[in-house]
């Protein structure tokens, strides 16, 4: 699987491409899911990072209810000291800023950085770990909240994160974190969440254990919508006079009433991505053999993974169109399909547009109306696929 991230420019086509092997394993004794084989986050994150946080209006407006989550229902104070890890391009911490005075972002790819800082942000490009905790010690007040999204999991040594959070965090202070959550992926077989970036694929259960081995612990838990499934997790230390709420003790006994904890539940899913991959290999193929045109819709992380696994090509599809402009020009990590601008798509319409970032579907078909009363068709592919 080559780097879900890793656009490749015309000149670099005839280059090697770098891939790894793509392999998610399951520990018996901490519950925890993850990669087997890992690549070097300096290889992820960096000053060519293509994601861009904000290019989702979805997510500006989850990010400012998070903002107001935390200012109106955590905190009632103006001067609350915030580090905000993996702050991309300044969608959380700019609004975090309206009700702080005092924040600051920690973001090692240094593109996305800039444009934090272009906001008048306080961003710092290191990687946030143990030795950086201790300079923002040194240098700066404990913080009341240490806060991340779509970010925890994609930190390698997560035994080095909790004691990272011990250093920065207050002894009343509290850690907000949202990822992908595990439950969302296997029950709706969202294979495509496993790819490079994501080292880990979290449950309440395994977060509880990890947080408990530092003297950290969970306190309440939401689940949110965003990115297929998500869960937001709120932790504190362990002395904190926070108390366990209902949420947290109701999540670890719906995760193993659903088999989170034993080896089976993951083998039956391994089965069912074959399975769904099957399905889409099929659907793709009758339509290309009825002369159909198919082009690929946002050139996402998640649709390296797709068009890698089920062995869809520039054979099958004619490109993929993105609203990211640094994307667009580029051709996809390991398949090779030129990416064109949105407007390039509406320029002339295909028959079927395969939506490569499902769990954006719901903004995704709202702009496009157009090609859909035209006559144009989304695929989608999990659980299976299928034509909407
Ligand atoms: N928080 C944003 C959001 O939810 O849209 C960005 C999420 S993006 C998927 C992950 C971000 O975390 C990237 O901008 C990446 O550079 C950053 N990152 C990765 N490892 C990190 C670390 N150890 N410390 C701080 N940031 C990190
Ligand atoms: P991600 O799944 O790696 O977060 O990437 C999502 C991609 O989807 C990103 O490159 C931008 C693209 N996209 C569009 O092209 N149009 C849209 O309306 C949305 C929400 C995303």
């Amino acid at each position: 699987m080559p780097i879900a991230n890793a656009f490749l420019s015309a000149e670099q086509l005839s280059e090697p491409e770098y891939t790894f092997n793509l392999k998610a394993g399951f520990c018996e004794s901490c519950f925890m899911a993850q990669l087997i084989d890992t690549v070097d986050p300096n290889m992820l994150f960096h000053d060519n990072y293509a994601y861009f946080s904000s290019i989702s209006h979805v997510m500006d407006q989850h990010f400012a209810d998070l903002a107001n989550t935390i200012s109106n229902k955590i905190f009632y104070d103006e001067t609350l000291s915030v580090i905000e890890i993996g702050s991309n391009d300044g969608i959380l911490l700019e609004k975090i800023s309206g009700y702080s005075s005092n924040t600051i972002g920690i973001e090692p790819s240094t593109n996305v950085a800039a444009v934090a800082r272009s906001k008048g942000l306080d961003v710092i490009s290191e990687f946030f770990n143990e030795d950086l905790a201790g300079k923002l010690f040194a240098e700066y007040s404990p913080a009341q909240l240490v806060v991340g999204a779509n970010v925890l999991c994609h930190i390698p040594d997560l035994n080095e994160l909790a004691r990272a959070l011990n250093i920065v965090l207050e002894d009343q202070g509290v850690f907000i974190f949202e990822d992908p959550y595990l439950l969302d992926i296997m029950s709706k077989l969202a294979y495509d969440q496993i790819y490079d970036e994501h080292f880990y694929y979290f449950s309440i259960t395994s977060l509880s254990n990890l947080f408990e081995r530092h003297g950290l612990r969970l306190f309440r838990i939401e689940q949110i919508p965003v990115h297929g499934g998500s869960m937001r997790i709120y932790g504190c230390k362990s002395e904190s006079s926070r108390s366990v709420e209902a949420s947290v003790v109701n999540q670890l006994q719906t995760e193993s009433d659903y088999g989170l904890s034993n080896l089976e539940s993951y083998v039956a899913f391994a089965d069912s991505v074959k399975k769904s991959r099957s399905s889409l290999v099929d659907l793709l193929g009758n339509l290309q053999n009825e002369g159909k045109r198919i082009v690929g819709y946002a050139a996402s992380s998640k649709g390296t993974v797709i068009l890698n696994y089920c062995g869809v090509g520039a054979d099958m599809l004619e490109y993929v169109c993105d609203n990211t402009p640094s994307k667009q020009g580029l051709f996809t990590p390991g398949t090779h399909i030129p990416i064109v601008s949105i407007d390039a798509f509406a320029a002339d319409y295909p028959d079927y547009a395969f939506v490569l970032a499902w769990n954006h579907m719901k903004e995704i078909s709202e702009k496009e109306k157009e090609f859909h009363s035209k006559g144009g068709r989304f695929i989608t592919h999990i659980p299976e696929a299928c034509i909407i």
